[in-house]
C-alpha cells in the first residue's frame, strides 16, 4: 500500500512554456483543497539541490493564470544527473517532509524524475510543459498552443511585407528535435514548404518547386523551417536557396524566443488547469511515477519512462496537405 502523501513539492524545469503558471496554480490550489501542504521548488532541480524551497499558499498563486514564464523560475540542471546531486536533493525534501513531487517540464525533466523516483521513496508525477509538443502520451503539451499562435501571428505579418516586395521568406521557428511548431504554423499560414527534423529534406524537390513557382510568377513564398531541420536552420536553408535561385529576393527571419513567452492561450490555461488538478489526485490515489496527459479529451497516464523515450509521430497526410494547398 502506497504511503499517504501530505506535502507536495512542485517545480518547473527545462525550457519555460506559457501555461506553466496556470499548472502551478492548479497544483497548489488542488493540494490545499485536499488538505495537503504545497511547496514551490525554485529553478527546477537546481532549487531542490540548493534547498531553495518555499511554502506556497492559495494567495501565492493569485493573479498568475494569465502570465507567461514561470514564477517558480526554471533551469536545466546537470548536477541532478549525478547521484550526489540527487542525494542532496532528496535530503532537502526529507528535511521539509515533502513526500510527493510534481514536475512540470519536458522529456529531460521526466528522465530526471524517473531516475529519482527509482532511487528514493518519493513519488513523482510529470506534467508535459514544453512548447515543442514532443512528448508521447498527450495530444497537447502546456505551451504549444500559445507558441504556435505566436508563430502564426508573426508569419502573417511577414506575409504582408513579403507580398509588398515579392520576396521569398525563410522563417525559422523553434524545435530543435521536433517539427510540430513548424508543421502547425506552416499549414496555418499557407507556407509553400515546411522543413522539419523528423523528415529528410529533398533539396531538389524544394528547389524545383520554388523554381516552378518563380516561372509562373508566384512571387510570395514562405518556407517555414524548424531550427533542428537537417540543414541546420533558416540561415543554412537560405544559403542553398540563394545559390540555386539567384534571381529570388530572399530574406530570413528567425522568430526565436518570442515563441516561448507571452500570456498563455485559453487552451493552454485549460489543459494546464486540468493536468495540475489531476496530478494532485494521482498522488493522493497512489498513482505514481506517471506523466499526466490528455488523449482524446480524457486524462491519460503514461509511465515516466515511456514519456521520456517516445516521440510523437508526424502524420504523413499533413505533409501531403501542405503540398496540395500551397500550389
Ligand atoms: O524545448 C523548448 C525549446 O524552446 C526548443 O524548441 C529550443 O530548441 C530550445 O528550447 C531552446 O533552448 P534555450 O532556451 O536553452 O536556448
Amino acid at each position: 500500500m502506497a504511503k499517504k502523501v501530505t506535502k507536495i513539492g512542485v517545480l518547473t524545469s527545462g525550457g519555460d512554456s506559457p501555461g506553466m503558471n496556470a499548472a502551478t496554480r492548479a497544483v497548489v490550489r488542488t493540494a490545499i483543497y485536499y488538505g495537503l501542504e504545497a511547496f514551490g521548488i525554485m529553478r527546477g532541480y537546481a532549487g531542490m539541490i540548493d534547498n531553495d524551497i518555499v511554502p506556497l499558499h492559495s494567495r501565492s498563486v493569485a493573479n498568475i493564470i494569465q502570465r507567461g514564464g514561470t514564477i517558480l523560475k526554471t533551469a536545466r540542471c546537470k548536477e541532478f544527473f549525478h547521484a550526489d546531486g540527487r542525494k542532496k536533493a532528496y535530503e532537502n525534501l526529507k528535511k521539509l517532509g515533502i513526500d510527493g513531487l510534481i514536475i512540470i517540464g519536458g522529456d529531460g525533466s521526466f528522465k530526471g524524475a524517473d531516475i529519482f523516483s527509482r532511487e528514493f521513496d518519493i513519488p513523482c508525477i510529470g506534467l508535459p510543459g514544453t512548447i515543442d509538443k514532443d512528448i508521447a502520451g498527450s495530444d497537447f503539451t502546456i505551451g504549444f498552443d500559445t507558441a504556435v499562435n505566436t508563430a502564426v501571428e508573426a508569419i502573417d505579418k511577414i506575409r504582408d511585407t513579403a507580398d509588398a516586395h515579392d520576396r521569398l521568406f525563410i522563417i525559422e521557428v523553434m524545435g530543435r528535435d521536433a517539427g510540430y511548431i513548424a508543421l502547425h504554423s506552416g499549414i496555418a499560414t499557407g507556407a509553400e514548404n515546411i522543413l522539419i527534423p523528423e523528415r529528410k529534406t529533398d533539396v531538389e524537390e524544394l528547389v524545383n518547386g520554388l523554381l516552378e513557382k518563380e516561372k509562373r510568377k508566384k512571387l510570395v513564398n514562405l518556407v517555414v523551417v524548424a531550427e533542428g531541420d537537417d540543414f541546420g536552420g533558416g540561415n543554412e536553408v537560405a544559403k542553398i536557396i540563394k545559390e540555386r535561385l539567384p534571381n529570388a529576393d530572399v530574406r530570413v527571419c528567425i522568430l526565436g524566443h518570442i515563441q516561448r513567452g507571452g500570456s498563455p492561450s485559453c487552451l493552454d490555461r485549460l489543459i494546464a488547469s486540468r493536468m495540475g488538478y489531476s496530478a494532485v489526485e494521482c498522488l493522493i490515489e497512489g498513482r505514481h511515477n506517471v506523466m499526466v496527459g490528455i488523449v482524446n479529451n480524457r486524462m491519460s497516464y503514461t509511465p515516466l519512462e515511456k514519456a521520456v523515450k517516445a516521440k510523437q509521430k508526424i502524420n504523413n497526410e499533413w505533409l501531403k496537405i501542405v503540398k496540395i494547398l500551397a500550389s
